[in-house]
């Protein structure tokens, strides 16, 4: 479901009285429900999060783990989601029935899931498979709608995170000669590339336009890649890099894989949420890092490691949005009601839809 659509939604927003708590208020009502539910209450948190909610996690992860718990959590009656739109709704046909996951701001989606709707990928789907027959897999980041998970499920493909995009690709290669990946081109083509897959065999399908790029080889084209970015990842600019590189040459440049291929290959490294904290907490002592991902883990990255001389690779960077949206009040508000027995921003994905977004999203968990 895209962001517009969960605000289009028939939904009860934020109560004023919730607005008006002070954070040490909202603090203590937190810990109170969470102290009173115990375990029938789980909430994971993203890396992305803010500290404010973080404090609160039982977990936090990034989209594989958090994934890889909901599956594996059969004991809460409540899971509250501390992410986006996607990840709530992947915890809730990862879930059991009688488990009901909550969303605690229901416009907490995510720009790049909205780049890839379910009729567009039919019109994709028809056109490239009318061209190239049928020879090609779906694949879908986990950073898609449950539908866009369903359908790439019904076509016998997988999900894929950032932390095993390799696994899958390489997996999908071996079942098809082509791979149609959604709805993230720079994960994509990042992860292609690190495959040994050459630039010119891989091609964009453009959503909007509803075609494909041109090309005088197409016999060659091993990697359809649909035409979709995250809006905060694509901030990071060559310009960053270079201005970097001349200022600081000694300061190692690592960031996610969402980022385009041109700034991934000047940069040292890249990898996950997960791979990145990993990297800073093995990093010696006073080394520097510029980081090129959201800025709620890199300002936390800064503050937990006062040992290490750490700055955003864009100096101007600014949180995704979507994810900033998960805060103290809205988090209250949800525990509240659930408290009173009345959740709001409960996530149900169809049954018909989960049927086969299960499907795409098992395959991939047992693979890794
Ligand atoms: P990972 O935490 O899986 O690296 O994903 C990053 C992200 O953009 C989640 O929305
Ligand atoms: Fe979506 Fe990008 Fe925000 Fe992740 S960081 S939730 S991909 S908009």
């Amino acid at each position: 479901m895209s962001a517009l659509d969960s605000l289009l939604q028939d939904q009860t927003l934020l109560p004023d009285y919730y607005k008006n708590q002070s954070d040490n208020a909202l603090i203590r009502q937190i810990s109170t429900i969470k102290k009173d539910l115990g375990s029938h209450l789980y909430l994971p948190g993203h890396h992305y999060q803010k500290d404010e909610i973080i404090q609160f996690a039982d977990d936090t992860g990034d989209s594989l783990k958090l994934a890889q718990l909901s599956a594996t959590n059969k004991e809460a009656s409540y899971i509250v989601f501390c992410g986006v739109h996607f990840m709530a709704e992947t915890a809730d046909i990862l879930t059991d029935e009688h488990q009901q996951v909550v969303l605690p701001d229901m416009r907490a989606g995510c720009s790049m899931a909205d780049m890839a709707n379910y009729a567009q990928t039919e019109v994709a789907w028809e056109a490239l498979t009318e061209q190239f027959g049928d020879t090609i897999i779906p694949l879908t980041y986990v950073n898609s709608t449950a539908e866009i998970k369903a359908f790439v499920g019904r076509h016998g493909g997988a999900c894929v995170t950032s932390s095993n995009a390799k696994q899958i690709v390489t997996w999908a290669l071996k079942q098809k000669k082509r791979i149609l990946f959604l709805p993230d081109q720079h994960l994509g083509r990042n992860t292609a590339h690190d495959l040994g897959i050459p630039l010119d065999e891989m091609i964009i399908w453009d959503p909007i336009a509803g075609k494909l790029e041109e090309t005088d080889h197409p016999e060659e084209v091993k990697v359809l890649l649909w035409k979709g970015h995250c809006s905060v990842h694509e901030n990071f600019r060559m310009e960053h890099v270079k201005q970097l590189r001349e200022k600081e040459p000694d300061r190692r440049i690592l960031v996610h894989p969402e980022c385009t291929w041109e700034v991934v290959q000047a940069s040292d490294d890249a990898g996950s949420t997960s791979y990145i904290i990993n990297q800073i907490k093995n990093a010696p002592a006073g080394s520097k890092w510029a980081i090129g991902t959201e800025m709620n883990l890199v300002r936390r990255l800064i503050q937990d490691n006062p040992h290490l001389d750490i700055t955003s690779l864009n100096p101007y960077m600014c949180p995704c949005l979507t994810m900033n949206r998960i805060d103290l009040p809205h988090l209250a508000w949800s525990l509240d009601q659930i408290v009173k027995g009345s959740p709001v921003n409960t996530i149900r994905v169809p049954i018909t839809v989960a049927k086969d977004a299960q499907k795409a999203l098992q395959r991939m968990l047992s693979l890794v």
